[in-house]
């Protein structure tokens, strides 16, 4: 078998040094996007007057029997295979006979293989918008149905105030709606074609670039054919929405095995979304939320590995190159099937109110203490004071803040009245936070709508 670049090599190359080059063991998975190029450039050839159109026909009419078998699984990859370009290359000539051979006119696997990725990267990019809307609506639907269930909230992973479970799913909601605005800015990156920038130089022949781009879906051409071969910067932001996703999705994991912990108790695990323990009969263990913040650690390094390939480059193609697309296909096929497992997990997760309501103690309404002296005139660092002491009382009495009378209070502060006990109430701690933002019912309510209409 003969190599594409076999012409000027006497010897065979090593078996060894051939596995260790190809990548057809992993970029087969671009054959759709790779026909697809070849089409719009046999297209682009022939109205260029590079190809007769009887040339032209028959290679399409080759490419498409390339792409019937590729689908079919019916493709049989040959040992001398190095890559799909190569591949699909060789079928095409032996399907079409020796036209196939000036289909590559003035074109280089280099900027080949860049628009291809750039397609592949364009499609995951829309597949993840997707997926990802879906784990939206769940949380959205989620928020809805238990807009206004107390529970603690937390900082420090402390008690510090109470908050809504409509507030809290929520708060997952927005960061997904920034990845998805970070994976349409990749595409848009990705977006722009490299065909014609040839091997490094650009191609000898007239071809009409933005005719190709807007026939491929790309929204502009690329202004430097060095740059266009060598440019990986849309797989290195496609890794980047990928690796804060990933982060993202880490957090709500770990949230979620907090609360289904014991010790918490305020959700449930379906059994669907759940595994259990081959020795300890009563387990029963959130493995699919451990495997997301786990797989967040790997989407980081696709990441950072592949920035660490780019960065010592020299101009133009370099084979380090080669190594954009594994990074890049393991990101989309994790967070493939990370999300929807998220997305299933939410809808299915049940609530537990009343080992919420066993959590609001009235600690978390010392807060209210103090802004209730704000609201009666007290500066606020006066009022934190007053409150701390009155603390350290409900501490030293072993009873609840609540539980404090007022003359004890008025003992403290001359500025507690008979309404505070009014104050002390997770309703009218909820309540107060009304504002644009905040946990009152109203406003959650509006940050739903707001959800709703962007998801
Ligand atoms: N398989 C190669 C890649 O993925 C295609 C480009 C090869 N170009 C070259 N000059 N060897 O990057």
């Amino acid at each position: 078998m003969t190599k594409l670049w076999g012409g000027r090599f006497a010897e065979q190359t090593n078996a060894l040094v051939h596995r260790y080059n190809a990548s057809i063991g992993f970029d087969a998975r671009l054959y759709d996007e790779d026909i697809t190029g070849s089409v719009a450039w046999a297209e682009g050839l022939a109205a260029a007057g590079l190809l007769s159109a009887d040339e032209r026909d028959a290679l399409l009419a080759g490419l498409e029997a390339v792409r019937a078998e590729f689908a079919a699984g019916t493709f049989a990859i040959a040992p001398d295979d190095e890559d799909i370009h190569s591949a699909v290359e060789r079928r095409l000539t032996a399907i079409a006979g020796p036209v196939g051979g000036k289909l590559h006119t003035g074109r280089s696997r280099n900027d080949q293989v860049a628009t291809d990725f750039r397609l592949w990267v364009m499609r995951a990019g829309d597949r993840l918008d997707e997926a990802i809307g879906d784990v939206q609506r769940a949380l959205a639907d989620s928020a809805a149905a238990a807009l206004d269930l107390p529970l603690p909230g937390y900082t420090h992973l402390q008690h510090a105030q109470p908050i809504t479970w409509g507030h809290w799913a929520l708060s997952h909601f927005w960061p997904l709606a920034r990845d998805r605005a970070r994976f349409a800015a990749a595409r848009r990156s990705a977006a722009v074609l490299p065909l014609g920038a040839a091997a490094l130089a650009g191609a000898a022949f007239p071809l009409d670039r933005a005719a190709l781009a807007a026939r491929l879906g790309f929204g502009d051409v690329t202004a430097n054919s060095l740059d266009a071969v060598s440019d990986r910067d849309f797989a290195a932001e496609f890794l980047f929405a990928a690796a804060l996703l990933g982060v993202h999705l880490s957090r709500l994991a770990e949230q979620l095995i907090l609360f289904s912990s014991a010790e918490f108790g305020f959700v449930r695990l379906a059994d669907a979304y759940s595994t259990g323990s081959s020795i300890m009969p009563q387990k029963k263990n959130p493995d699919t939320l451990e495997l997301t913040r786990g797989k967040s650690g790997r989407l980081i390094g696709h990441l950072t590995g592949f920035l660490a390939t780019l960065k010592g480059l020299p101009s133009a193609y370099d084979k380090d190159l080669q190594e954009d697309k594994e990074p890049v296909f393991d990101a989309a096929d994790t967070l493939e099937l990370a999300l929807p497992v998220m997305a299933g997990l939410l809808r299915t997760l049940e609530l537990r109110p009343e080992r919420m309501a066993a959590q609001l103690e009235a600690g978390l309404l010392a807060t209210e203490l103090a802004d209730y002296l704000v609201r009666r005139g007290l500066p606020f660092r006066e009022a934190h004071h007053v409150v701390g002491r009155v603390v350290r009382l409900s501490e030293e009495r072993g009873v609840a803040l609540t539980e404090l009378g007022l003359a004890e209070l008025q003992a403290i502060s001359p500025h507690f009245g008979p309404d505070v006990a009014e104050a002390l109430t997770v309703n009218a701690a909820l309540a107060a936070r009304d504002l644009p933002g905040g946990t009152g019912p109203g406003a959650v309510r509006a940050q739903l709508a707001a959800a709703q209409g962007r998801s």
